[in-house]
């Protein structure tokens, strides 16, 4: 039999390895060059931290509650469903992971950020089930439970819509702020009242919270089921276009949750991954409220995209371009800047916007990239496009770093971007008011690449188009670059 305390600290031992490969590779994940080898480490991290749980478990359950006794059949069966439960999970994500398009990627985000809250919400329950932790610790799961059962129901939420198995438009009714915050307090009382029923104080704080007839479960049954009822509520008044962000804040929650699960199982790997997962996605959602020009609380409660701009009446008209044009303004530029936005990923253009860019270069023309950081629809979306496709890291240019270039560059190429270069945003009452745009509109010449007259996903119109420096050169953007490209060899 092995000592239950060298065992522990073996397990602990390597936890500490596997926080040292999450942290390694979100060092990695934070430049575009080494952002893949990154998530390898990460998904190693994981790996170990998981094999180690399965092994330790086998052996020597004691070491993860001491005391525990257990018959070596119930043993044989967890570690049958615990390697089921891997297989099963493993095998879909991976099955999914390999089939997912590029333009679906939030969507599968949403999906495996809920699966993690739900997992938060599942050990936080069996804590409260099993209760062998002292109360304090047990005040942990609770919160965990909490914010973990959020997580997974408003990223369930997120998916659904995302994924157009349902409304996109925030769903509104009167009251509904009201209404989110007494079931949100509701969860809390019930929590309260079923750690206070564990710890057997009911009464002594005031008949007024015992609960007649109330098992020792009954409160917390009620309080995930409210907890995951908020999640459900919480996500409904928000739009499509706002999703990236909050997917992003449940992220953070999940991260929350599971640090919190870590802390009442004293599980060191899941405090430490889940307050990395916690800070993380709270730092990146900061950045995306930031980009947009919008608050958190903006974010969640002001239902935006759900009224349409009305009353604005464009001047002057959209002027379409040939493409044998566009190649010759091309040709003969010094520099041109290329706007790329969520057309782009669509079109699944990036390869052979790589492919001008290449020609332009061979011609003499200066070619510079202008990203904007919400730009597409996910964190990053242009620069992992353009980098799979080869574009140098140093063609690629913050709005910050770019912006005051356009006015000396010939040519702006905008291809399937709309929100991000849109003039309105400067517009008091726009929708798109105060968000921080691409100024496109101040290069010498625009080209805009998109399909038709299809508005951004602000559902806006976007007065750049009927600028008279602009020209529109309409077709898929994928179609249209590459006869762009076949005319510019032939000049
Ligand atoms: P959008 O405003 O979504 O505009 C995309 C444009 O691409 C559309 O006007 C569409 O016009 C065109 N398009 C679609 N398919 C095309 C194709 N195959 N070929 C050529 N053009 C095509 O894109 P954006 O400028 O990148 O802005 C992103 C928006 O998403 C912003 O509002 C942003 O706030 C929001 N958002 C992004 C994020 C992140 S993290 N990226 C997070 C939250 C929200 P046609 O239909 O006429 O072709």
């Amino acid at each position: 039999m092995l000592d239950p305390t060298y065992v522990s600290y073996a397990k602990d031992g390597v936890y500490i390895l596997a926080t040292i490969l999450f942290i390694y590779a979100l060092h990695e994940m934070s430049n575009p060059a080494t952002a893949r080898k990154g998530i390898v480490w990460a998904g190693a991290g994981m790996f170990v931290a998981i094999l180690v749980t399965g092994i330790v478990s086998g052996v020597s359950p004691q070491s993860f509650v001491p005391g525990i006794s257990i018959s070596t059949a119930q043993l044989e069966v967890n570690l049958g469903l615990m390697a089921a439960a891997v297989a099963i999970g493993g095998g879909l994500a991976y099955l999914w992971a390999v089939r997912v398009k590029m333009t679906d990627m939030p969507q599968m985000v949403a999906i495996y950020n809920g699966m993690g809250g739900g997992a938060a919400a599942g050990i936080a329950a069996l804590a409260l089930i099993a209760r062998t932790d002292p109360l304090d610790y047990l005040g942990l799961a609770v919160v965990g439970g909490l914010i973990g059962s959020v997580s997974f129901a408003g990223s369930l939420i997120a998916f659904l819509k995302l994924q157009g198995w349902m409304r996109q438009k925030p769903v509104t009714f009167p009251g509904q702020k009201v209404i989110n915050m007494l079931v949100l307090g509701a969860a809390v009382v019930f929590g309260v009242v079923g750690l206070l029923n564990l710890s057997g104080n009911v009464g002594a704080v005031g008949s007024s919270i015992t609960f007649p007839g109330m098992g020792v479960e009954t409160p917390f049954l009620l309080f995930f089921v409210l907890g995951f009822s908020y999640g459900f509520m919480m996500a409904l008044p928000i739009g499509g276009a706002d999703m990236p962000v909050v997917i992003s804040l449940f992220n953070a929650f999940t991260g929350i949750a599971v640090g919190l699960d870590g802390f009442a199982t004293s599980n060191y790997a899941m405090i430490v991954a889940g307050m990395l997962v916690g800070s993380a996605g709270s730092l990146l959602t900061l950045l995306m409220a930031k980009a947009m020009n919008r608050s958190i609380s903006n974010v969640l409660f002001s239902a935006f995209g759900s009224q349409e701009e009305t009353g604005v009446e464009m001047k002057g008209s959209m002027k379409p371009i040939e493409v044998g044009d566009v190649a010759a303004m091309l040709a003969y530029a010094g520099k041109v800047i290329v706007a790329p936005g969520y057309g782009m990923a669509v079109a699944q253009a990036q390869h052979k916007v790589k492919e001008m860019m290449d020609v332009l270069e061979k011609k003499g023309v200066e070619v510079k990239f202008a990203i904007h950081p919400v730009a597409g629809r996910m964190p990053g979306h242009m620069n992992v496009l353009l980098a799979e496709a080869g574009v140098p890291y140093d063609r690629l240019f913050d709005r910050d770093e770019i912006n005051q270039e356009f006015a000396s560059a010939d040519v702006a190429v905008v291809i399937g971007a709309n929100d991000v270069v849109n003039p309105a945003a400067r517009r008091q009452g726009s929708p798109l008011f105060g968000m921080p745009i691409l100024d496109v509109d101040a290069a010498k010449n625009v080209i805009v690449l998109k399909r038709g007259q299809g508005k951004g996903f602000a559902g806006i119109e976007n007065d750049l188009f009927y600028k008279d420096n602009t020209r529109m050169l309409y077709g898929d953007a994928q179609e249209t670059v590459t006869k762009l490209v076949q005319e510019l060899k032939k000049l």
